[in-house]
């Protein structure tokens, strides 16, 4: 019987290894080691077996039997594995093909120009500080030297919240917080981004929302070659090393002297062309030294203090760089005209 068990694990061994699928595997199971199997048969006939003989032959069967088993599931772990690297194989991915292109979200132009106007005055010492869009008339105009009654004020008729409060038309009015909150009344030098309003009639060039960048320096022997020096800095910046500025009387209540400022034309060199419309300049902002009255009104000493101010519309800066003719382009979130920004694709 122990010659029969061996040889039938011999022969077992043997068509275990030439299996190369589970339905393989299963069949000579049950051929081996089944029910109906000779392995059986001898099972069976082990009672007719003396108790020495049946110790011997039943350790035996055991070994037989564990043996066949374990080279049952050592085989058809092989078999899965052999199928699995064939899959693997087959699915190989070709990482060399170019991917779908995801679009990610852009910056808004008027952002990008945002960021580098405060990148460049970061660099130059400035803070950056924010206001409310919702103002009052006394921050907006009145400490800003401009009275209820004042003329200057028809330029600027706004949305009204309340008779006080109204959606600012300036950011002027975040010089005056400014100047307020520095309990120490010590020098300083800001600028302040943010969102504007004025009553309008929208088109391609006016907009009942528009965006500006305040600056204001306020300390001892401010000057105005101060003002001077900064815009010609932030000319060369946004416009390019050659650019020059020209400084025009002008008229803000909340400065004197005031001045427009004009860089010179970027596209014709100061020749004349359609963009700076044949003069060779083109208007970019409105400045001036800051009026005692405003720093009085805010606790500044104007004997001991001056400052500069100047003010710039976001739109125009970005409009003038990336030749955007349509102001209304900017509020309409199309994608056709703000795919034209994207910088970054992946
Ligand atoms: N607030 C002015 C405007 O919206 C722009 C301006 C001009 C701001 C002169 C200033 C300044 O600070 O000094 O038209």
């Amino acid at each position: 019987m122990k010659e029969r068990l061996e040889q039938i694990k011999i022969d077992a061994l043997k068509e275990i290894s030439e299996c190369t699928n589970e339905a393989m595997i299963n069949n000579v199971k049950s051929k081996y080691i089944g029910k109906k199997s000779t392995f059986n048969e001898i099972m069976a006939g082990m009672a007719s077996l003396s108790n020495e003989e049946k110790r011997e032959v039943g350790s035996k069967s055991n070994e037989v039997r564990n043996i066949i088993n374990e080279a049952l599931d050592e085989r058809i772990k092989n078999i899965k594995d052999e199928e699995l690297n064939k899959k693997l194989e087959s699915d190989k991915i070709d990482i060399t093909l170019p991917s779908k292109k995801k679009k990610i979200g852009t910056l808004h132009p008027l952002t990008i120009v945002r960021q580098e106007i405060e990148d460049l005055f970061i660099s130059m010492g400035y803070d950056v500080v924010d206001g409310p869009e919702v103002e009052t008339d006394k921050y907006c105009f009145e400490m800003l030297n401009v009275p209820k009654d004042h003329p200057a004020r028809d330029a600027q008729d706004s949305f009204y919240i309340t008779d006080d409060m109204l959606l600012r038309t300036q950011t002027s009015a975040v010089q005056i917080r400014s100047m307020l909150a520095n309990s120490e009344k010590k020098p300083f030098k800001l600028i302040c981004p943010g969102k504007t309003y004025r009553r309008d009639d929208d088109d391609a060039t006016h907009s009942h929302q528009f965006s500006q960048i305040e600056g204001l320096v306020v300390g001892e022997n401010v000057s105005l070659s101060d003002l001077k020096g900064t815009l010609e800095t932030f000319a060369k910046k946004m416009f390019g090393e050659n650019r020059e500025v020209r400084f025009r009387a002008s008229y803000f209540p909340f400065t004197e002297p005031s001045y427009e400022v004009d860089v010179s034309c970027f596209k014709c060199d100061g020749k004349g062309c359609n963009i700076c419309k044949g003069t060779g300049w083109i208007e970019i902002l409105g400045s001036g030294i800051v009026h005692p009255n405003v720093l009085g009104n805010c606790g500044f000493d104007p004997d001991k203090y001056q400052g500069f101010a100047f003010g710039l519309g976001i739109e125009r800066v970005a409009s003038l760089k990336y030749g955007v003719t349509n102001i209304r382009d900017y509020f309409t979130n199309d994608y056709r005209f703000l795919k034209n920004f994207d910088r970054k694709e992946l």
